[in-house]
């Protein structure tokens, strides 16, 4: 099968519902996309598998969910405000903006002119207005990352949990970044989600860990459905290395538009800690560019074996939630063709990813009895637990198997009339990948669903 274009993924999204441009009545806004109806149960169940694997399945991560609005001292600490910046350059010629190491042979990407301006550094971060009056220091950022309050909220996690290292603390949530070339739908974007872990660890132990965390952050993909072949872990020179990192591999993966980074997973050090610590002299810190006289905080743990204290070094394994449903579309879209000559559109997305799981559709809409066991059945799968049930009744059956494989449902439920009319009450099961049907007894129908889905 040929490899999915990035339009076959934008129309589909489009088309079934699963992500819009934003203020797309108005022109949209760029770089800024919504979740449509389907969107927000994929990115929430990739979301709720990266936390379940994260804080549910592990013993040695808390979570945490942090405001978006950012004091400016926590980014002038992080390096933010001098660092985060992008080499930006004109076109003089068509007056258009541009990355300007996204430049290729010294010419616009939009009209080829080599009349382009000496690149300066623009800061990356949003800034807005903090209370009714403008002007002056009344600004917060967006964070640019969620880490960084995981950082200033690490005395509070301490003294809430009493962890000792090497422990972690998770967080899900929104990021901003003023991207001078938002592109390739929602790859590149201003708004987006990012699922991040600090991992603190005793210094020394940091390499280890990092590699640790790149296997596991490496499998974790493969079961959310990607080609283990199409991921590749490249590690960053030092010379491309972000200002905070002593080491970082990225998890590339081989997206419609090119091999491009998925998720980072970088060794911090002590460089977040040590820079928000107000203590900085009585404590061996090997990253500290600040004498921080402004934080109120000691960001260290205490050795009961050397009875010292000492600032734990972090490694951070970094994922963008949008690259991540970019992703499992990339993987999952499937075009078949059937004995018919027909083609079938199928999304082979994993079930758990799945955003309906189980469409329960009646032959006829317009027959009391078949709508009532109809009914009956969705509100008894519901019970279950095993996610979303949905009543589709199109009164179109043959469309109604085509929608629920463009949108990746992997079980359709049938009610005929010979549900209503024989005994036990049975209905018919079509399985989305194979296209197999098979009649089930409505009795069994709930062990028989949860034990699908409980298989991977
Ligand atoms: N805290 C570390 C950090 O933010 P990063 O490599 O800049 O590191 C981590 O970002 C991840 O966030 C990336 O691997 C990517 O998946 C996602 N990401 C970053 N910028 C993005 C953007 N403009 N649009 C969509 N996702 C983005």
């Amino acid at each position: 099968m040929p490899a999915t274009s990035m339009d076959q993924l934008v129309s589909l999204c489009k088309r079934r519902g699963f992500i819009f441009q934003s203020a797309d009545i108005y022109g949209g806004l760029q770089g800024v996309y919504d979740f449509g109806p389907l969107g927000v149960e994929l990115k929430n169940n990739l979301k709720a598998a990266w936390w379940r694997a994260m804080v549910y399945e592990r013993d040695d991560i808390e979570g945490l969910d942090a405001a978006i609005l950012t004091h400016r001292k926590v980014l002038q600490y992080s390096g933010h405000e001098a660092t985060f910046t992008d080499p930006l350059t004109d076109c003089k010629k068509c007056k258009n903006r541009f990355r300007a190491d996204h430049i290729k042979d010294g010419k616009c990407p939009e009209c080829g002119s080599t009349d382009l301006t000496e690149p300066r550094q623009f800061n990356l971060m949003f800034k807005t207005t903090v209370g009714p009056v403008e002007g002056g220091d009344n600004f917060a950022y967006l964070r640019p990352e969620t880490a960084q309050a995981i950082f200033t909220q690490f005395k509070n996690v301490i003294d809430a949990t009493a962890r000792k290292a090497p422990f972690g603390i998770a967080q899900i949530g929104k990021s901003f970044r003023n991207e001078i070339t938002p592109r390739n739908f929602i790859f590149r974007v201003r708004e987006f989600e990012q699922m991040e872990l600090e991992f603190f660890v005793k210094p020394g132990t940091d390499m280890e860990w990092l590699e640790s965390w790149k296997e596991n952050r490496l499998n974790w993909w493969v079961e959310q459905g990607l080609n283990r072949d199409k991921i590749n872990v490249h590690k960053i020179a030092p010379a491309d290395l972000a200002h905070y990192s002593k080491a970082t591999y990225d998890l590339e993966y081989e997206f419609p538009h090119g091999l491009e980074e998925l998720e980072g997973i970088a060794d911090r050090t002590d460089y977040d800690l040590g820079n928000h610590t107000r203590y900085q002299k009585d404590l061996n810190i090997s990253a500290h560019v600040h004498d921080n006289k402004d934080s109120s905080a000691k960001l260290a743990l205490f050795d009961d074996e050397t009875k010292k204290w000492y600032v734990p070094f972090v490694v951070e394994p970094s994922a963008g939630v949008e690259r991540g449903v970019l992703a499992v579309l990339t993987e999952a879209y499937t075009e078949e063709p059937l004995p018919n000559g027909e083609t079938r559109t199928v999304l082979k997305l994993k079930k758990h990813l799945a955003p309906v799981k189980v469409a329960v559709i009646p032959l006829k809409r317009n027959n009391p009895e078949i709508m009532k066991m109809a009914h009956e059945i969705k509100a008894t799968l519901l019970k279950t637990g095993i996610g979303r049930v949905m009543l589709e009744d199109s009164g179109n059956i043959g469309k109604a198997y085509r929608r629920h494989d463009e949108i990746g449902t992997p079980v359709c439920v049938t009610i005929d009339f010979d549900s209503i009319e024989k005994q036990p009450a049975s209905v018919t099961i079509r399985n989305r990948d194979t296209m197999a049907q098979e009649r089930v007894n409505v009795a069994d129908l709930p062990a028989y669903l949860k034990s699908f889905f409980l298989e991977k």
